[in-house]
């Protein structure tokens, strides 16, 4: 298992470098991404772009440096770069050395953030919920918090069939379909069954929402969960909600939590956008803090799994699958090696 629960590796995807409204225009900063620091700036087109953060020159940091146009200028010499990194002008007017380059990103704005891919260019973007694709959408952040594991564990969590039982106490009788693109850097883990109504939360669930359930968690590039419940109930439409991941060192993952909702007209349409992110909210609320301790304490091993654990050795071989990235300290062994799983229960 070369890129799963490996601090080592960091798998091409999208990551959140930073809030879009904490970068204004015209403004830069950097920021610390998976290790890396980088310069994020937005330039008076109003457009951010991501670059190395260390200036080739004499290493200064540009998030200090001044934002000209769409250009980055070095604090230090003044010197200027832009978006693909290529320096532009160099004012002490001795000519541009061919080093004079910084390493550029593919940087995309959705649900809030601004979003950083470890390559120039991006072969896909962000992931979407399949309800909301072409629609404009309302976003709402929630606080960001850490846990003491590796992401790829921390995302398991959405697909762990027993500890719904075992941790929630919602003891839904689980039925799996497993979806998988063509690239491999998404798959889709449906769960469907029937609501039982046995503890107060099941029979209070099936009184209004109806017999079945059925839940859905879309992974991306194995740092991205976008998780819709309440698909095909009575009253209430799905509800969306993202997870974003990010390592911020070894042992520590950022959690970075998005209610989404599709936008709708007038004041009785924004009175049901908020609603619905509101349910969202409580949804998470209710099931969060119920699995936390777990994971600030989980040394994750996995020696003898059941065929319940079906979904958990999919996501694991899924995860490995995926492509390193430059941003990786330790290249993976190859893609065939990976893939083997040393466990029993395989899928
Ligand atoms: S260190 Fe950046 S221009 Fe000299
Ligand atoms: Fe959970």
């Amino acid at each position: 298992m070369t890129i799963f629960n490996n601090w080592d590796v960091v798998a091409q995807g999208w990551y959140i470098a930073c809030a879009s409204r904490s970068l204004p225009r015209e403004q830069a900063r950097s920021v610390e991404l998976c290790g890396q620091r980088l310069v994020v700036f937005r330039g008076v087109d109003g457009r951010v772009r991501a670059l190395d953060a260390y200036c080739p020159h004499m290493g200064t940091d540009l998030g200090i440096g001044r934002v000209e146009g769409n250009q980055i200028r070095c604090f230090f010499h003044h010197w200027a770069f832009d978006e693909t990194g290529q320096c532009q002008n160099i004012p002490c007017g001795e000519g541009i050395p061919p080093q004079a380059q910084v390493r550029a990103y593919a940087v995309t704005e959705q649900y809030g953030f601004i979003w950083v891919y470890p390559d120039q260019v991006a072969p896909e973007g962000l992931a979407e919920f399949d309800e909301l694709r072409g629609h404009p959408i309302v976003c709402q952040a929630d606080r960001a918090f850490e846990r003491n594991c590796h992401h790829h564990i921390c995302m398991m969590n959405g697909i762990d069939a027993q500890h719904l039982q075992t941790v929630h106490r919602l003891h839904v009788q689980m039925n799996l379909s497993l979806q998988q693109n063509q690239t491999g850097t998404i798959v889709d883990f449906t769960l469907h069954g029937q609501f039982p109504a046995t503890t107060w939360r099941e029979k209070m669930g099936r009184q209004v929402l109806g017999p079945t359930y059925t839940y859905a968690m879309r992974y991306a590039h194995g740092c991205l969960g976008l998780l819709t419940v309440m698909k095909n109930v009575r009253l209430v439409p799905p509800l969306h909600m993202i997870y974003a991941y990010t390592p911020v060192a070894p042992g520590r993952t950022r959690i970075q939590p998005i209610y989404v909702t599709r936008q709708r007209q007038g004041l009785g349409g924004w009175l049901v956008s908020q609603l619905l992110l509101g349910l969202t909210r409580l949804a998470y609320y209710l099931l969060r803090d119920e699995d936390g301790l777990i994971y600030d304490h989980i040394q994750f091993s996995p020696q003898a799994l059941l065929p319940i654990d079906r979904p958990i050795v999919a996501y694991m071989q899924y995860v490995n699958r995926l492509e390193p990235s430059i941003w990786s300290r330790v290249p993976p062994r190859s893609a065939a090696d990976r893939t083997q799983i040393p466990v029993n229960g395989q899928p």
